[in-house]
């Protein structure tokens, strides 16, 4: 099948890509691939690049959205295209203009484009649409989001920007959190709570539903196109140790609290934003 990966230079694309590619079974898909300003690491993917087309997309441009997806008419897209630092909208209004441009406007450009095509369409979004303060956390698909920060207002309007266009056989919006290996920091809170992911895993999760894009929609049988994507629910702090284990900064990170990290960035943090993704672990995924 034809799929456009929109943000194949993204932190996800980099594991994805290679997955998607590969297709399931013995037929390989036909990747169309766009980035923005950084360039794709084909190297760092293990993909030949004649393998692939590649274009450039600015998805806040409506006009180049509408341009590639009447170029390539693809059945289905992954929109991987996002602005993702949670820290600079909460600091600079400007920045906060930029996360909405991006997150809302070039959302709704791509899901509007997608369904004058009559395509599906791909979104991962984001444990920030909700604020974390459910007692023992364990966000569920039917839990009402509220976010605490505007990275994960941007999302949540971007994805009711992709629900108003697209019908919900149409859609699938995967809710995730992904974390780099080793963890990204010297120190992580013991009283703040995730259910988030290496992202190569997670990528693994996100391929096998690309793949069975119709099962999915079948087994959630007019349900909300949603599904939640992650692991056991820990503090921030164990998943730092577990994604160090067998790494250069193995043993290297300390103990901290979310009061201390608050006070030191002046940033409000999510206590507890696990999302209970059982739907997909023990509903949808064993009957692909
Ligand atoms: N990181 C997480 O923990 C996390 C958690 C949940 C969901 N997600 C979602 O997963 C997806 C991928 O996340 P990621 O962390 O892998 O992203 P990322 O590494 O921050 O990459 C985002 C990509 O979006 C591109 N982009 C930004 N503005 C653009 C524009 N105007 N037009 C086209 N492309 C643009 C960037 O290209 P340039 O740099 O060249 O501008 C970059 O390649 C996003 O939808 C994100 O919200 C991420």
């Amino acid at each position: 099948m034809k799929i456009l990966v929109i943000g194949a230079a993204s932190r996800l694309g980099k594991y994805l890509i290679p997955l998607i590619l590969e297709g399931n079974g013995s037929k390989r898909n036909e990747l169309i691939l766009t980035y923005h300003h950084s360039e794709i690491d084909f190297s760092a993917m293990g993909v030949n690049p004649e393998d692939v087309v590649v274009e450039e997309l600015d998805i806040t441009q409506s006009s180049q959205v509408l341009y590639i997806m009447l170029k390539h008419t693809p059945p289905l897209t992954v929109h991987l295209a996002a602005y993702t630092n949670v820290a600079a909208p909460e600091r600079d209004e400007k920045e906060k203009e930029l996360c909405s441009r991006i997150n809302i406007v070039g959302t709704n450009n791509i899901a509007l484009n997608v369904a004058k095509l009559r395509g599906k369409l791909v979104f991962p979004s984001t444990d920030y649409v909700f604020n974390g303060e459910k007692p023992g956390g364990m966000y569920t698909e039917m839990d009402l989001p509220n976010p605490l920060n505007h990275y994960g207002w941007t999302k949540w309007y971007g994805e009711k920007r992709v629900l108003k266009w697209l019908s919900p056989d149409r859609v699938l919006i995967l809710r995730m959190s992904i974390k780099r290996r080793p963890f990204d920091h010297e120190v992580a809170a013991i009283d703040m709570w995730t259910s988030a992911g290496y992202v190569g895993d997670i990528a693994l999760e996100i391929a096998l539903a690309i793949a069975n894009f119709d099962r999915v929609i079948e087994i959630l049988d007019q349900r909300k196109p949603i599904i939640h994507i992650g692991t056991a629910r820990r503090s921030i702090y164990d998943l730092a140790v577990k994604l160090n284990k067998g790494t250069e900064k193995e043993g290297q990170v300390s103990k901290t609290t979310r009061e201390k990290i608050e006070k030191d960035t002046g940033l409000k943090l999510a206590q507890d934003v696990s999302l209970n993704s059982s739907l997909w672990d023990r509903e949808v995924k064993p009957q692909l």
